[in-house]
């Protein structure tokens, strides 16, 4: 009975599989308009809806790209598609969801796909949530679409904006992705470790020149508000100063350190700076801000001013001998390279694992949640707290890199 049942399901699976092989020609690159929502077109769709009763949910990556978005995608599709369930990738994030541009996924299109970079469609930063009758717009599109659902992948604003349809009664199902690695309910998000394993890179290499031209070097790192990156990296590359938002310092106790060690013979310092971090007593400037309200710490040229500060204090010391005349710093900031190129092994398989975990919880309508890692686990976790509680850098993990900081 059980083994007649399985096989059973095996063949349902094997025939929706190849459902979704052959109607590709048929239903790929639609790009579909609001306008899909017409009387015509929704006589079609309706027709279409009662032949083949496919489930069918829809799909967005937004926000700051991060590598491991593919590998995600590509489990959603290849867990739903085992159901029969067809999957709607919107373009751009939530502005394919506003404007209901996007295309229908196929297994083919996303065989192998977790080797890239990127997203195969498309991320923004749009925010559903700056028109009050944005949510409204979501809800009309997805109805237009005969989709049950959204699959969100993003960091806190976009997940924030899952949160926030979800309380409005739409079918939502979170993915945490970022390089940050700040949303909590996750022990990892994706596209951290390749994005610290490219700053550690940039970091060693950063050692040599500095210390062959006897320069300060300050590395600027993303990470927004959390030192998540910056930390992982300055300890694995072995920077002389890790400097990150949770832990703010005085710029005495900055260019202390690089004094001391300029003092000890070692004349060269390799500081790493999240983007985030602020100086204990200096003043807010204005940087401007993102459709979220994030200010854009790009503006703030952290590094550079740094370096500038801590070059002139080094020349003008008249303690440290007169070669400090010719003391020079140099900023480096890593910027996007962090979020570029193909994921790294552990990106890959955890973006991978969330995915088949997302697509298992659209089988089973579990909606309202997000995927998480809990030790070797891959489970559902709440999304409320996901997005309200940012995971900071906690005082162990900082304490004990601070053992090398000297
Ligand atoms: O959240 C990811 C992130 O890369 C942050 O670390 C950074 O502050 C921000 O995005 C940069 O955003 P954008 O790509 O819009 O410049």
């Amino acid at each position: 009975m059980e083994g007649t049942k399985k096989k059973s399901a095996a063949k349902k699976n094997t025939a929706a599989r190849k459902k979704f092989i052959n109607d590709e020609a048929s239903i790929k690159q639609t790009e579909i308009a609001v306008e899909a929502a017409s009387a015509d077109k929704d006589t079609k769709l309706n027709n279409k809806k009662e032949i083949i009763k496919m489930r069918k949910i829809g799909i967005l990556t937004g926000g700051g790209d991060c590598p491991g978005l593919n590998a995600v995608i590509r489990g959603v599709v290849e867990k739903c598609a085992e159901a029969g369930i067809e999957v709607f990738g919107f373009h751009n994030g939530w502005r394919g969801a506003l404007t209901a541009k996007g295309h229908w996924l196929t297994l083919n299109e996303v065989d192998g796909i977790q080797t890239l970079g990127g997203t195969i469609i498309g991320s923004s930063r749009t925010n559903v949530l700056a028109d009050s009758d944005g949510p409204q717009t979501i809800i009309e599109v997805l109805k237009a679409l005969d989709l049950e659902g959204v699959v969100a992948i993003g960091g806190d604003d976009t997940l924030g904006v899952a949160n926030k349809l979800r309380k409005l009664g739409i079918n939502v199902i979170g993915v945490p992705k970022t390089i940050d690695n700040d949303l909590s309910c996750t022990d990892y998000t994706f596209g951290f470790e390749t994005a610290s394993n490219i700053a550690m890179e940039a970091i060693d290499r950063l050692q040599t020149t500095a210390k062959a031209h006897s320069r300060c070097i300050v590395v600027e790192c993303m990470g927004r508000h959390t030192g998540w990156i910056a930390l992982q990296a300055g300890l694995a590359a072995n920077a002389h100063l890790v400097l990150i938002p949770e832990f703010p310092k005085t710029y005495d106790e900055i260019i202390s350190l690089v004094r001391r060690r300029y003092l000890r013979g070692e004349h060269y310092t390799i500081i790493v700076v999240a983007e985030g971090f602020e100086l204990l007593g200096s003043e807010e400037i204005d940087l401007g801000t993102d459709a979220f309200g994030n200010k854009l710490l790009i503006h703030k040229n952290l590094a550079k001013n740094l370096s500038d500060m801590i070059e002139n204090t080094m020349r003008s010391d008249p303690l440290l001998g007169s070669d400090a005349q010719y003391f020079e710093c140099r900023p480096v900031v890593l910027g996007h390279v962090q979020r570029g190129g193909a994921p790294c092994a552990f990106d890959r398989v955890l973006g991978t694992r969330l995915g088949i975990k997302a697509g298992e919880l659209v089988v089973n309508c579990e909606y309202g949640n997000m995927v998480g890692q809990s030790g070797n686990q891959i489970v559902a976790a709440d999304l409320d707290t996901a997005v309200t509680v940012r995971k900071e850098v906690d005082k162990e993990f900082y304490e004990a890199a601070s053992l090398y900081f000297k």
